[in-house]
């Protein structure tokens, strides 16, 4: 398959300047290279332009209830980004989108879907599932699921949904640091959360094969959204909010070869988070590039 990069230096989602550099630094850990050496063919799309703080409009829309940063800079982003994945799609390539903060995924999840049913496989430290009613923070990469989803005040932000995501079919792998009103969200939704408890339990492979049951199920494709905080901060450092007992190095290597079994039916694939102000000689982005390559099908032997 042809695997179409996009890079998106967005960071206004997290709030805090460093994830706009992870598409460079991915990029710079050798992804293009690594990628053609498990045998794909690979094209870079450059970024997608992201706009600075510094050049914001003070009177921007906010949403009518409760508070999400960024919000009407982030829905111009995350349509460019709609815009790159689903000409992609429609190419019939892989689109790869290298984030950034996780609100991006707003915008690869609607240019995924295009029309069809697709499932979700969302491995992350975190629920994503905050509004602008419950968040903590008013950041909305802690809200880009249930904005996908419409729950809440996403109800009124059209651009933001992605109506052909059934929740049934929207599986979170690795959960272990979720706000309690967002808890409440979870559970009252039909997605399926695996939490970390659930990897101890039952194994990582037994766990993602589940929940890629869940994804496949009944759709026309799977996107998959990974965030490098799903993984434990000794293998990861460079994140934004790193959370204490995340996967191992093993356990991620095996859950994106799992992965790799879906075959034709991974419609697109985003890698996000990775900041690299904090990280420790860009080991995050290069075991970023591992894991995706990993996830398009390169074994050891
Ligand atoms: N739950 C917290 C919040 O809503 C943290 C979210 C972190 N999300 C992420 N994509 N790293 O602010
Ligand atoms: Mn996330
Ligand atoms: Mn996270
Ligand atoms: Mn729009």
């Amino acid at each position: 398959r042809t695997v179409r990069i996009v890079g998106v230096p967005m960071d206004l989602g997290a709030d805090r300047r460093g994830v706009d550099m992870g598409p460079s630094a991915i990029r710079y850990a050798g992804l293009a290279d690594q990628l053609e050496a498990t045998g794909l063919t690979c094209i870079d799309d450059g970024d997608v332009a992201v706009p600075r703080p510094e050049e914001r409009d003070p009177d921007a829309a906010q949403p009518t209830d409760g508070q999400a940063k960024y919000l009407a800079e982030t829905e111009t982003v995350t349509d460019r980004v709609a815009d790159a994945v689903s000409d992609a799609v429609s190419d019939g390539q892989l689109p790869l989108v290298l984030g950034g903060d996780h609100s991006i995924a707003i915008g690869s999840v609607a240019g995924a879907a295009d029309a069809d049913d697709l499932g979700i496989l969302w491995f992350d430290a975190h629920g994503d599932f905050n509004t602008p009613q419950t968040t903590p923070s008013g950041n909305v990469h802690g809200m880009s699921l249930a904005a996908i989803l419409g729950i809440g005040p996403f109800e009124d932000e059209p651009w933001a949904v992605t109506p052909e995501i059934d929740p049934a079919n929207v599986a979170l792998v690795g959960l272990r640091d979720l706000d309690d009103e967002e808890k409440r969200l979870i559970r009252e939704s039909d997605v399926t959360a695996y939490t970390m408890s659930d990897v101890d339990d039952r194994g990582v492979t037994d766990v993602v094969d589940d929940a890629l049951s869940v994804a496949t199920e009944g759709t026309d494709g799977v996107h998959v959204s990974l965030d490098m905080d799903w993984l434990d901060p000794t293998e990861a450092p460079g994140v934004g909010t790193p959370v204490r007992g995340g996967v191992s190095y093993r356990e991620a290597h095996v859950a994106m070869e799992y992965v790799a079994d879906v075959g034709d039916q991974l419609r697109s694939f985003e890698l996000v988070e990775v900041n690299p102000i904090l990280d420790q000689h860009n080991q995050t982005a290069e075991l970023g590039c591992e894991l995706v390559a990993s996830a398009f099908g390169k074994r050891i032997l």
